[in-house]
């Protein structure tokens, strides 16, 4: 299948690295013009890729946990492009830690970044989409929502939270034609799983059926497919992206 973003604007946040990147470039290359944000400039080798190549694009420093930079972004968007079609909630940390040790400032930073960040940029889209009475938004979950992993009790919340919260947004948006939906990769090869040392990514490896980590791309194919008109009637979904880990 073809995705044809020809004339859509679409807002992707941590967009400079793994995932993020992906989907901006896949946008990109199906015609849709790119709002690619992250923190200070770090978006802007993406933005300088896709410009290269044809695409429209335009990085805008963004820390998604500050409220007035989220509402800057989404005007950005609107003053340089005049809408915004698309939201893709996709910047995620992770501070991994049992919960016995785990400190507030742990959970709390993870929780803001990973969920409210995206209950902000959600609410700052809602507007122009619903004015245009159309709109996508994708939020990145993570496997570790459905199946929970042990040291990862804050990072698990904000992924089930963001389930729990797309599906309630996706209620309250049918009428308006605006689709909300989620995504909920596996193991992929990205920073985030570089992290983590070789011998652990090679048992973790061991339980996925398809017998590898996936690849930023392969998740950004999922999410654009949900962005695009082919998944009109398709709302408050999540799609597992995991290579079988957990079904
Ligand atoms: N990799 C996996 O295996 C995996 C699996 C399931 C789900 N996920 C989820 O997928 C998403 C992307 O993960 P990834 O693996 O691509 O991670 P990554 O390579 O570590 O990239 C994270 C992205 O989030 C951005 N970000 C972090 N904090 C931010 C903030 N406060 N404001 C703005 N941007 C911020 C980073 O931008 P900066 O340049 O500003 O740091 C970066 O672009 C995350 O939500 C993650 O939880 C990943």
């Amino acid at each position: 299948m073809t995705l044809d973003f020809s004339g859509k604007v679409a807002i992707v946040t941590g967009a400079s690295r793994g995932i993020g990147r992906a989907t901006a470039l896949t946008l990109a290359r199906a015609g849709g013009a790119v709002v690619a944000a992250a923190r200070s400039d770090h978006a802007a080798t993406v933005v300088d890729e896709i410009t290269r190549a044809g695409g429209r694009a335009l990085a805008v420093g963004t820390d998604v946990t500050d409220d007035a930079a989220v509402r800057a972004l989404v005007d950005r968007a609107l003053a340089t492009f005049g809408r915004v079609d698309v939201l893709v909630n996709n910047a995620g940390i992770a501070r991994d830690q049992l919960l016995l040790r785990m400190k507030r400032e742990d959970w709390d930073a993870v929780l803001t970044t990973n969920l409210t960040a995206a209950f902000m940029c959600s609410q700052a889209v809602l507007k122009p989409m619903i004015k245009q009475r159309a709109g996508r938004i994708v939020s990145i979950s993570s496997v570790v929502g459905q199946s929970g992993n042990a040291g990862q009790a804050n990072y698990a919340a904000t992924k089930a939270g963001l389930m729990g919260f797309s599906k309630a947004l996706a209620r309250e948006l049918a009428s308006r034609n605006i689709t909300v939906n989620v995504v909920a990769p596996g193991l992929i090869d990205t920073d985030m799983t570089r992290a983590i040392s070789a011998g652990t990514q090679s048992d973790w490896a061991a339980q996925i059926p398809l017998g590898r980590l996936g690849t930023p791309e392969e998740v950004a194919a999922a999410v654009c497919f949900l962005a695009s008109d082919a998944a009109a009637y398709i709302t408050g979904q999540v799609l597992a992206v995991n290579g079988g880990m957990y079904m």
